[in-house]
């Protein structure tokens, strides 16, 4: 993170900052816990609960168990000491009138949520649901979580995850996932887990082991970190970017055991350049992630068609024409994740980038139409879309829309790269199985687009 990242934070963490913070209302600023190997899952007791019904639960307590940490059964016994998850099974909430489960069970406890704590609302997906009361009650659930994520403090997060009949044994990589501090900059998300096969691997803290993964922009930013993260996790990474940055990618892949390979997505045989590379020397590929991406801003009066071009030709198009190749040649098979970086000025649009905001939603769009094909072989895609993450990208805005971008969001600071990398090495491991056609914002529940 940059200083002029930490100033305001450093700051408000002192006790003048603070009482400064508190009386000019200025966001609250927590430095977040983030990922080391090693880390126990929570770095508390947990406290669970759920609405009569219930049919998650149990993974959940035998998720935990395995954390090796203590779970408690929420009761309103006054108690006080903190806390570091809260978890609700509300899967059997089938009518509007007992969503008052939710009031009853988080109340008397939420303040109880201890530093970087995760609030979990776990439901079951309202297309899933038996009847039109259920579905409208289980729908409900969107809007508590959003508002309850809103009120935490001290870098808290909160998510809603549904959980599709009969796919309860997929859940697990989502719960290590979001209850860990790999999450750390993922809050007011919606999460949807459905059939697919979710096999656990032999070592949760190497899911990659034995697979190859391509990941592309990866020189450096957010690839860089996303190469770093798969390969930590056990993966080859073939780290690709174009030939100006072979130097800085070079660097990348040796510091990682990795390969490397100089191409331009957008160059006419980058299909079959890829394609050819993978079969021959890897024999497929199991993970491949789209990273690679460019702004070129413009308002729309004054944008060239150049700038169009560029944009929609790295972000998207080049996109299509591999995932066409890599799929047509069936060099993605069973357990193969696609992982695609949109942005959340692809969900809320931002001025000056018709272009990049294009680009963005229609990799929300290649994620959709592509989501059915590829559960059809037993294979996953899912989108991460980022919020304001400080990279050379955003440090390069102009001091006023940086410090902007960086408070207006539920924690008040930028992401990291890392946190856009554990969540997409969450998407790429074999238990995500059931992880399939999601769109999750790595952005600190940004107000923009919110
Ligand atoms: N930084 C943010 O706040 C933010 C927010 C939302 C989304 N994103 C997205 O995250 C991704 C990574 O962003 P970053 O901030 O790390 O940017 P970056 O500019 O630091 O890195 C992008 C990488 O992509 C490579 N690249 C560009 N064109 C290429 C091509 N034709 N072929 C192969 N590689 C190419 C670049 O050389 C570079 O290494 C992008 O898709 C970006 O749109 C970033």
């Amino acid at each position: 993170m940059s200083q002029a990242a930490d100033r305001y934070q450093r700051l408000s963490s002192t006790p003048p900052g603070r009482f400064l913070v508190g009386r000019l209302g200025l966001p609250q600023s927590t430095p977040l816990r983030r990922y080391a190997p090693g880390q126990p899952l929570l770095d508390g007791p947990a406290l669970v609960g759920g609405a009569p019904e219930r049919r998650l639960l149990s993974t959940v307590e035998q998720v935990l168990e395995l954390g090796g940490g203590e779970t408690l059964t929420a009761v309103d016994d006054g108690a006080t000491t903190p806390v570091a998850a809260i978890v609700f099974d509300a899967s059997g909430i089938t009518a509007s009138e007992d969503l008052r489960a939710l009031r009853d069970f988080f109340s008397p406890v939420i303040t109880r949520l201890g530093r970087c704590g995760r609030l979990l609302v776990l439901g079951t997906p309202p297309e899933h649901a038996a009847d039109r009361r259920h579905a409208v009650a289980q729908r409900a659930l969107e809007g508590f979580v959003r508002s309850a994520a809103k009120e935490l403090r001290h870098g808290a997060t909160g998510q809603l995850v549904y959980v599709a009949p009969g796919a309860e044994e997929g859940l697990e990589s989502t719960l290590r996932f979001l209850l860990s501090s790999k999450s750390a900059y993922v809050s007011g998300q919606v999460i949807r887990i459905g059939s697919g096969a979710s096999p656990a691997p032999d070592d949760w803290e190497k899911p990659q082991a034995g697979r190859t993964v391509a990941v592309t922009g990866a020189s450096r930013g957010i690839g860089a970190a996303i190469a770093q993260t798969l390969a930590r996790d056990g993966a080859h990474v073939i780290a690709i970017d174009i030939a100006a940055q072979g130097e800085d990618l070079a660097k990348v892949a040796n510091a990682i055991g990795g390969s490397s390979l100089a191409l331009d997505v957008t160059a006419a045989d980058a299909p079959a350049t890829l394609a050819t590379h993978l079969q021959e020397r890897h024999g497929g590929v199991d993970v491949v992630v789209h990273n690679a991406g460019i702004t070129r801003d413009r308002t729309l009066a004054r944008m060239k068609p150049e700038r169009w071009d560029a944009v929609l030709e790295v972000n998207l198009s080049a996109q299509e024409r591999l995932n066409e190749a890599l799929l047509g040649g069936n060099l993605i098979g069973e357990g193969g994740r696609i992982v695609t970086v949109s942005s959340i000025g692809g969900i809320a649009g931002n001025r000056g980038q018709t272009n990049y905001g294009a680009s963005k939603a229609g990799v929300i769009g290649i994620v959709e139409t592509l989501a059915p094909e590829l559960a059809q072989r037993g294979a996953t895609i899912n989108a991460v879309a980022p919020g304001f993450i400080e990279t050379q990208m955003t440090a390069a805005m102009p001091l006023v829309v940086r410090e902007g971008g960086r408070r207006m969001n539920s924690l008040a600071q930028g992401g990291l790269p890392i946190d856009v990398a554990e969540t997409i090495a969450w998407f790429a491991s074999p238990a995500s199985g059931g992880v399939n056609g999601n769109v999750v914002r790595v952005c600190g529940q940004s107000l923009i687009g919110a």
